[in-house]
């Protein structure tokens, strides 16, 4: 496993330009890549860092229409946006580039085009939604109506935003096109598939056996239940006018599928960099990996290395370290409900402290579970962490040299035992957080580095120099020195971590030096250097701003409750005769058995006892109930319901169920411990 690569291809996540960041995208993907990136520099290692924005995708196309301006006019809005947030917080891209470059352009076109001529896709047809009026193919988000859980009547074609349940078109009642207002018709398209069920066995034996060991477990999880729930044709084609044109005669208004170009976007930013940009991509010798969030992981270690394998000449992801997501005060960061700590904002309201963020962001990693971001955690670990045990490190031994020594770095004299273990430790301390950052554990690493303060701090403490001075003032210097040492040490294994942090440590002890094997060294720093005046690296952070950043969320999370609690019950329908209601079997029922039906989100596939016989329903209530909380459970049924065919599956009968206007769904369970399976409803 332990390959030797000549050089490094790390890639980040292309964001979205249709809003600004947040303390999700930084945690998530940017911080951590930043940091194996910058290490690897110190290491002298051969890297290159791809970053970019990606411009494409129908939900661009409809912040542009809403805010009345063209996509181009969106996309450069917020390109410009997330480029100065990242920039501002040290993320050292060697690019950060664009998807509508030309070069973007001109590359992902060619790659389709490869492809195609050699006969990589599929063609199929099939029925969209498409507008007469305004004369194209809607993509979901196009299309709204009611909402058939919820009664919304502003549900969209891919979901509906009241009761989060997610749909298709055909579900919509009364759909209509947001373009122009019309009642959309289905007509017949011609689309490009990847098919990816023929790399399936590839998949396997690159992913399921080669990678098992060395990429995390909850991408490989993903990769293999992906894997085993059997691959499909993916199509990489859309009927849009908004992307890289499909470089094909008769594919007029077809555009490339947004995900089949953004990750090219790597590729064609690396050609913006360099000339020698097949080295990066196409020697094996190079290491090519991706950082992304849990959300991208089919998209990175499935159907991106499929399209590399089929275009042949490419090198795959070595790894894909992909972290969970990271929550904000407890719920889900969404930028459509403002539940987010925004970069722009936040640079604004904290000024110059951008490493305290990329801090704690980094030791509250998600790397193997969602986590939590709160301001009170974020104060903590400013006031107890970085500034009780770095910033205090650092300040009271330059003080102290100061004091003692007019700021010159003092010589060692002789050293005692605790000395020699002091620097027996210091020379551990890289080569631990080397093997953290190499194995992609960032938030190990950062704690590594945080102990190394931590024994500094303990050292000084023990020695008691300013005691000390009083009668043994060569003791003194030795203590001072290696007290300096250990910040020395600090001030280049802290780099990849915090970056300003420490180029305030550099220019503090006037060290030169950053490159990673100095770290350790007992002598780092040299006795007669001169030091600067004594800086506060960090500074505290009183309660008035973390409250009025939890003030924020609140009004956030007032505005985003009201409209919650106006959605409407749904309308009464139209009277029936008694006769019409007796046609309907409703029964008490007992479900025996529980499962859910693969490849679907929704449904559950039921054994239920009627009474009259044992039977199967297949039921639309995955994302409410786990199969093992209902198994037992009494509820009604519609027996005589026709038979329906859901998913090769036939269900028979309708369990029924009370849905409240927020989507949320309850059992309608009968009462009484005598009643039957059986018994009659009316
Ligand atoms: N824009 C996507 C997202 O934010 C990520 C694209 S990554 C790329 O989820 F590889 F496709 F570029
Ligand atoms: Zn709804």
């Amino acid at each position: 496993m332990s390959k030797e690569f000549k050089r490094y291809t790390v890639t980040s996540a292309l964001p979205y330009a249709n809003g600004p960041v947040h303390v999700g995208h930084l945690a998530g993907v940017y911080v951590p890549a930043d940091i194996y990136v910058r290490y690897l520099r110190m290491k002298g290692r051969d890297v290159i860092f791809i970053g970019g924005s990606d411009e494409h995708g129908v939900p661009i196309t409809i912040k542009a229409r809403e805010a009345g301006i063209t996509p181009k006019q969106i996309v450069d809005r917020y390109h410009t946006m997330i480029r100065d947030a990242f920039s501002e917080f040290g993320i050292s891209f060697d690019i950060y580039s664009r998807t509508s470059n030309a070069m973007h352009h001109q590359t992902s076109s060619a790659f389709f085009e490869k492809l195609y001529r050699e006969g990589k896709f599929i063609e199929k047809t099939s029925d969209q939604f498409y507008d007469t009026e305004a004369g194209q193919f809607l993509a979901d988000r196009y299309i709204t109506g009611t909402c058939p859980r919820c009664g919304n009547e502003r549900a969209y074609g891919d979901q509906c935003e009241a009761c989060g349940s997610s749909l298709s078109p055909e579900e919509l009642i009364q759909p209509r096109s947001t373009l122009s207002g019309s009642a959309p018709v289905l007509k017949t398209t011609r689309h490009w598939y990847l098919p990816l069920q023929e790399y399936e066995p590839w998949l396997r034996e690159w992913i399921l056996e080669g990678h098992k060991n060395d990429w995390r477990a909850n991408v490989y999880g993903q990769c293999k239940s992906w894997i085993d729930q059997g691959l499909q044709p993916r199509a990489v084609t859309r009927d849009l006018d908004w992307g890289v044109k499909v470089p094909v005669e008769g594919a007029e208004g077809k555009v490339l599928y947004v995900w089949f170009d953004a990750p090219i976007g790597y590729i064609s930013a690396t050609r913006e960099l360099t000339d020698n940009w097949e080295t990066y991509w196409k020697d094996p010798e190079s290491r090519l990996i991706h950082f992304i969030g849990k959300d991208n992981i089919v998209f990175h270690c499935i159907i991106f290395p499929a399209m590399l394998k089929a275009e042949g000449s490419y090198i795959l992801p070595d790894n894909v370290p992909s972290n969970e997501f990271l929550n904000l005060e407890g719920e889900k960061i969404s930028t459509s409900r403002n539940w987010a700590v925004w970069l722009h904002e936040y640079l604004q309201e904290f000024p110059g402290k951008q490493d305290v963020l990329r801090y704690v962001l980094t030791a509250n990693a998600p790397e193997t579970k969602d986590n939590d971001f709160t301001w009170k955690d974020f104060q903590a670990r400013n006031n107890n962490e970085l500034l009780a045990i770095l910033g205090n490190l650092v300040n009271r031994t330059v003080v102290l040299t100061h004091k003692f020594f007019g700021g010159v770095v003092p010589e060692v004299t002789e050293l005692t035992e605790d000395d020699r273990l002091l620097l027996g430790q210091l020379e551990d301390f890289p080569g631990k957080i080397a093997e953290n950052i190499e194995h992609f554990r960032f938030r190990e690493g950062l704690n590594q580095m945080m102990n190394l303060a931590r024994l500094g701090n303990k050292y000084l403490t023990d020695q008691e120099p300013w005691k000390k001075i009083k009668t043994d003032e060569e003791r003194v210097k030795t203590i001072l020195n290696l007290s300096l040492q250990v910040c020395a040490s600090l001030t280049l294994v802290s780099a990849p971590f915090l970056p300003f942090t420490s180029q305030s440590m550099h220019r503090l002890l006037n060290i030169s030096e950053n490159r990673w094997d100095d770290a350790g060294n007992q002598s780092l720093l040299k006795p007669g250097t001169v030091l600067g005046d004594p800086v506060f690296l960090f500074e505290k952070i009183e309660d008035d701003a973390i409250q009025f950043q939890i003030d924020k969320l609140e009004k956030t999370r007032q505005q985003n409750l009201q409209p919650k609690a106006a959605i409407p019950l749904e309308p009464a329908r139209e009277p029936v005769n008694y006769d019409d209601f007796l046609k309907m079997d409703i029964r008490t029922a007992t479900i025996l058995a529980a499962e859910a039906v693969p490849k679907t989100q929704k449904l559950l596939k039921l054994t239920v006892d009627t009474g009259l016989d044992t039977r199967t329903i297949v039921s639309g209530i995955a994302e409410y109930f786990k199969p093992e909380e209902i198994i037992g459970k009494k509820v009604a049924v519609l027996v005589n319901l026709e038979p329906r065919q859901l998913r090769g599956i036939t269900s028979n009968g309708m369990i029924l169920m009370a849905q409240n206007p927020d989507g949320t769904l309850f059992f309608v369970t009968p009462e009484g411990a005598d009643v039957v399976s059986g018994a009659t409803i009316r």
